[in-house]
């Protein structure tokens, strides 16, 4: 978001407390304000500053709602959007000042309005800051949900590419990071495409749950006024598939849950382990004893001692902040375990940590796309590991099970060949046929044909298997959806 990057340099507010201001959370009955560290510490503005946009678009169709039941006159509301619509250009100029002393985004936004346009004053009518922060949230989380599944699909574009440009190239494919079958390069790739696509369901499963409002809430108990609450749902695109307003169905919960953020946090760690496993992987890939890839300079690193290094940091860095995405998740819901019925302060803590996985988890999408795009396959490299003829095994023992032989009896038999090829100090496919039927008097002649690896590819011909014809069709279907 090229906008809120702009502001946050402009005018990121500090924690920094002063003389409270007409609009404060304190009423009549104190006659003091905040001790100066209090409000340092409870102050929220240095990072909620960011939910502004939101706000100010929660703000308007309240008082938009507020008109159509006669709180607010038509002159009246119009004053109040377009004083809105003026404090949001001025913070996306970054020419707005935050005050610290007003706490949050809500605070200082609407003590701005009521200074310029004096029926501000009639905005929070029939709301709480309990429930606006609870539209806040949902309406920066469903923004992000859908970013998030953009930059994803991105990404499944950028392995999809590769997978193509790597072209009839095999690979080793492993288990325990030992030698197991041989699989086309582009079928490792399209595995993480799978796990991508998860991802993006999840995500759009989980907006569902995002995309209901909550305003009307009030502080716990909604409203004695008669405010219509599916206009306000109607007017920020809280609808389901039909059209149909979404109202959150209970008061109290419609201010204390929180459900939703820890769900796109959940969705999102779990975007991040698998980008850490792509990571890994790319990571071995990029070493000089696998040397798969090359990754192009511009997405590598130096050393500042060792000449001749070149890191791939971008990986390694998206390995490592799936740590604190995973951490994020864990410390929203340890925030949430104790909490008694309903809004607690203590649900300010939550806007950081979601924030931080936003923003890691998008960010990391965005860099391991450009990378991958970045990425050449040393074709020749990778084929001559797939080329190690016991990744062909398996193959004999599918060869003995062909004639007849149970797999159980077949899989002992090809254990038998292993051990005598290695004995003479021989690779599998340089065993003779006198010494295969030494092991059983089921191999003839046509045994050598196995170790054809395009013939090999070419049997693996069943819906998600690496064979040549199905790997071919996957990368197709992955164009189709993906738009590539
Ligand atoms: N800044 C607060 C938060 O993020 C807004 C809600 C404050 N409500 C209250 N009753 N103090 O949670």
């Amino acid at each position: 978001m090229k906008k809120t990057a702009r502001s946050k340099s402009a005018a990121k507010p500090s924690a920094k407390a002063a003389a409270p201001s007409a609009v404060t959370s304190r009423s009549g009955r104190f006659t003091h304000g905040p001790a100066a560290d209090v409000a340092a510490f409870s102050e929220s503005i240095s990072f909620d500053w960011r939910l502004w946009r939101h706000d100010i678009r929660g703000s308007i169709a309240h008082a938009t709602m507020l008109c159509t039941i006669g709180v607010l006159t038509k002159a009246e509301r119009d004053a109040i959007a377009s004083g809105l619509e003026q404090i949001g250009s001025e913070i996306e100029a970054g020419k707005f000042q935050w005050k610290p002393e007003l706490e949050d985004v809500h605070m200082n936004i609407e003590a701005e309005l009521t200074q310029r346009v004096p029926a501000g004053a009639k905005l929070h009518t029939a709301r709480s800051r309990n429930d606006q922060v609870a539209l806040d949230v949902r309406l920066w989380t469903r923004d992000e949900l859908r970013s998030l599944e953009g930059e994803l699909g991105s990404l499944q574009r950028a392995l999809v590419a590769l997978g193509e440009r790597a072209g009839d190239t095999l690979i080793p494919g492993y288990t325990h990071l030992q030698r197991g079958q041989p699989v086309y390069f582009a079928h490792h790739c399209l595995a993480y495409v799978e796990m991508f696509d998860r991802d993006r369901q999840r995500l759009g499963d989980c907006y569902k749950r995002v995309n209901v409002c909550p305003l009307g809430s009030g502080a716990l108990a909604g409203t004695t006024l008669p405010i219509n609450r599916e206009l306000v749902a109607l007017q920020l695109g809280f609808v389901d598939e039909a059209g149909r307003p979404q109202v959150t169905q209970n008061s109290m919960d419609g201010v204390s849950d929180r459900d939703f953020v820890v769900e796109f946090c959940a969705d999102a760690a779990l975007a991040a382990v698998h980008l850490s496993r792509l990571a890994e992987d790319v990571i071995l890939w990029a070493t000089s004893e696998f040397n798969f890839i090359k990754i192009a300079d511009a997405y590598t690193t130096g050393s500042s001692l060792m000449p001749q290094k070149k890191n791939p940091d971008v990986a390694e860095l998206t390995r490592g902040k799936s740590g604190r995405v995973i951490g994020n998740l864990v410390s929203l819901l340890t925030l949430l375990k104790g909490l008694p019925m309903t809004y607690n302060r203590d649900m300010q803590e939550d806007k950081e940590r979601l924030f931080d996985t936003a923003d890691t988890v998008r960010t990391c999408v965005r860099l391991m796309a450009a990378m991958l795009d970045n990425t050449n396959v040393k074709a020749a490299n990778c084929n001559a590991a797939a080329a190690d003829p016991q990744l062909l095994a398996t193959d004999l023992a599918d060869y003995l099970v062909r004639k007849g032989m149970p797999f159980r009896q077949a899989h002992h038999v090809i254990g038998a060949v292993v051990a005598l090829a290695e004995k003479a100090g021989k690779p599998l496919d340089q065993v003779t046929l006198e010494e295969f039927r030494s092991t059983s008097d089921q191999f003839g002649p046509d045994v050598a044909d196995v170790f054809d690896l395009k013939k090999a590819m070419q049997r693996r011909n069943l819906v998600g298997a690496p064979g040549t014809a199905e790997v071919k069709k996957q990368i197709a279907r992955w164009k189709k959806l993906l738009g590539n």
